[in-house]
């Protein structure tokens, strides 16, 4: 706009300028009617207008020159502003007004540009730094999650874990179920090393193993540990290999399995003394017909013979061999659960408390008896008299195990298993009652504590044990549907813990078997079902030798045609129950079904409990128990046909 008012500026004097000159040549023209002085004038006008003209035209050529020059910069800073582009440059020239401007302009243009672009740069390094920034952000929020992450899993995981330094063995960290599992607390946990934690015994063994532990995962296999109030328990042990506060730590995961173990040792041992049992079983079984020809034949002999005779002393020596062999039997046979039970609900403090005179005679003065019962322990269901021996023989062993003196302690209790604690004893839960026999003898290690129910598993000198007295013990806990457990240590005493289920039933009056004295000779008709042959010749032997009429068969079949073709009454069919072919039971229903007032004895080396889950055979009915004495047989006998006789 100033550049527009000066270029009008100088266009005016130019116009100006010429009307002066055209003034100047009109009145120069017309000079001679004018003053002759005064005729100079004009000309000087005429001069000065050209003059005047002249200069204003060139201002004006200047000032268009100007005004161009203007519009070019105004139209390139007008394009600045517009496109924002720095680049742009303002005509220059040598020298005019404006060159100044201009190059000042352009540098200030170049200075802008150059900030910018330095502006650019930065807000784009700015930008990156934000990215980074951001990104790291972002990394250290998901490290801190993970952190916390992995901090709630090792704390709240239910597996015991702990951390150690594998430098000084020293405990870095430990979860709560460690804590809650060992018994110490965080701070205790952080005083010990994994040493303390170790029974001495194993300390060398662990140095060396955590020597030549690989990095990385590892099972570490199975250990010991004792807990803070000493309990020890088996435990797998994973170790992991890492990084912990800045240095190398070792992560331990551990799994107890006492529990298991205990529970996989039982089932073996369960599994040994079953399979012992059944062995001992069979063999006492076939031993026992063997041993009743033996004795019952001896018996014969003996009796045949003037007592005078000095060949009766070896028949006498002969049954008294025989006899201690059919103890022996005997006792297999209550191993293997074989034996004859007549269980009946009593109750086991009065039987305790009778025994007491009889258990302070076998433990002699030394040793002092203290008996403990419950006053309202629970009624058991099992054969008393095999309880009794039960104590008996663990009375004598702790009388064995306290040659200077002791203490043995009788205890009974009520006790209500859970399922997990009756699980550890084989047993399914409920109430049970318990007898404890505990002495302050000797102690039993630990390869003596696996082997101990074993028949014939003895420390004692010859002579003076068999071996028999713990296993007769489990045969018939396990007879009477109970436990037994023991808790020993070399020195430290022994303490055996039996279980029985308690039964609500009410007790039961002890039935004694009435005896008939025999006197005289016998009357009445006897089948003998034996297949083997020595029993039944013996058998048939004794009853004729007391004046019976005896009729034999090898089986069942033979039976019936030896009744078939006897015209006379048969009183009594004695046979054994498990036979080939036909058994027992089957004979006596097809003989009953002909003779309806046969008497039925059966007689098995299987105890009458296997006979009535195999051989079907009726729970009332009147049983022999291989082997038997000569008297018992012919007692029971008597016992069967003096009614019928007497009628
Ligand atoms: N209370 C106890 N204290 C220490 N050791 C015991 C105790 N009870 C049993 N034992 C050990 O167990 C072994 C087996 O006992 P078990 O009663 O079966 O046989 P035994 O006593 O040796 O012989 P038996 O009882 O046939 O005369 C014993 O030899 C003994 O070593
Ligand atoms: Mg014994």
């Amino acid at each position: 706009m100033m550049f527009g008012r000066n270029t009008l500026l100088a266009a005016s004097s130019f116009l100006l300028a010429a009307l002066v000159a055209f003034l100047a040549a009109v009145l120069a023209a017309n000079r001679d009617t004018l003053h002759e002085t005064t005729g100079y004038i004009p000309v000087a006008l005429l001069a000065s207008g050209i003059l005047l003209a002249a200069i204003s035209g060139l201002q004006l050529i200047v000032h268009l020159r100007q005004a161009r020059r203007l519009k070019e910069v105004r139209e390139q800073l007008r394009r600045v502003k517009e496109t924002g582009n720095l680049a742009v440059r303002l005509p220059e020239s040598e020298s005019d007004d404006l060159a100044e401007a201009t190059r000042t302009m352009n540098f200030l243009l170049k200075q802008f540009q150059s900030l910018s672009r330095a502006l650019q740069e930065s807000e784009q390094r700015y930008r990156k730094a934000l990215d980074d920034i951001s990104e790291q952000t972002k990394a250290q929020d998901a490290l801190q999650d993970s952190e916390e992450k992995y901090r709630l899993l090792f704390e709240n995981n239910p597996q015991p874990m702990y951390v150690y330094d594998p430098e000084t063995f020293r405990f870095m960290a430990v979860n709560q179920s460690a804590i809650e599992h060992y018994g110490w607390s965080s701070d205790e946990f952080l005083s010990l090393t994994i040493k303390d934690i170790r029974p001495e015994a194993d300390v060398p063994r662990l140095v060396e193993d955590i020597s030549r532990a690989p990095e990385g995962i590892h099972r570490a296999g199975l250990w010991r540990h004792h807990k803070k109030d000493g309990a020890l328990i088996d435990v797998e042990i994973t170790v992991h290999s890492i990084p912990f506060g800045g240095q190398r730590a070792k992560l331990v995961l551990v799994n107890d399995v006492t529990e298991r173990r205990g529970l996989e040792e039982s089932l073996r041992q369960a599994q040994k003394m079953e399979a012992v049992g059944r062995m001992a079983g069979g063999v006492a079984h076939d031993f026992n017909n063997l041993l009743m020809v033996i004795s019952g034949y001896g018996e014969l002999l003996s009796g045949s013979l003037a007592e005078s005779d000095p060949r009766r002393e070896y028949a006498n020596q002969i049954l008294r061999a025989a006899s201690r062999a059919g103890n022996l039997t005997r006792q297999l046979l209550a191993f293997s659960r074989r034996q004859v039970s007549k269980p009946r609900v009593f109750d086991l403090n009065r039987t305790v408390n009778a025994m007491e005179p009889l258990l302070r005679r076998l433990v002699g003065e030394e040793v002092k008896l203290v008996v403990d019962l419950d006053r309202e322990l629970g009624h058991l269901r099992a054969d008393p008299a095999q309880i009794e021996q039960v104590i008996m023989n663990l009375a004598a062993n702790a009388r064995d195990a306290m040659p200077n003196g002791g203490q043995l302690t009788v205890r009974t209790e009520n006790v209500k298993l859970s399922a997990d604690a009756a699980r550890r004893h084989g047993l399914t839960r409920g109430d049970y009652i318990r007898l404890i026999v505990t002495d302050t003898g000797t102690g039993i290690d630990a390869e003596s504590r696996a082997h101990l129910f074993e028949p014939f598993f003895t420390t004692k000198a010859k002579g003076k044990g068999t071996g028999l007295g713990l296993s007769v013990v489990y045969g018939i806990v396990e007879q009477s549907n109970g436990a037994i457990g023991v808790d020993s240590e070399k020195g430290r005493g022994t303490t055996f813990i039996l279980y029985f289920p308690q039964t609500d039933a009410p007790l039961e009056e002890t039935v004694t078997l009435s005896l008939s004295d025999e006197k005289g000779a016998c009357q009445g008709t006897v089948l003998v079902v034996e297949d083997e042959v020595g029993v039944r010749e013996l058998v048939s032997e004794l009853l004729r030798g007391k004046g019976y009429q005896v009729l034999e068969a090898s089986n069942g079949r033979e039976a019936l045609e030896r009744a078939g073709g006897h015209a006379g009454t048969i009183d009594l069919l004695l046979t054994d129950v498990i036979m080939p072919e036909m058994n027992g039971d089957d004979l006596s229903h097809k003989l009953l079904s002909l003779r309806p007032d046969l008497k039925v004895i059966y007689m098995s080396g299987y105890a009458p409990q296997t006979l009535f889950r195999r051989g079907g055979l009726d729970p009332d009915a009147l049983f022999l128990q291989k082997p038997f004495e000569p008297q018992v047989l012919i007692q029971k006998v008597g016992t069967v046909l003096k009614p019928s006789n007497s009628n």
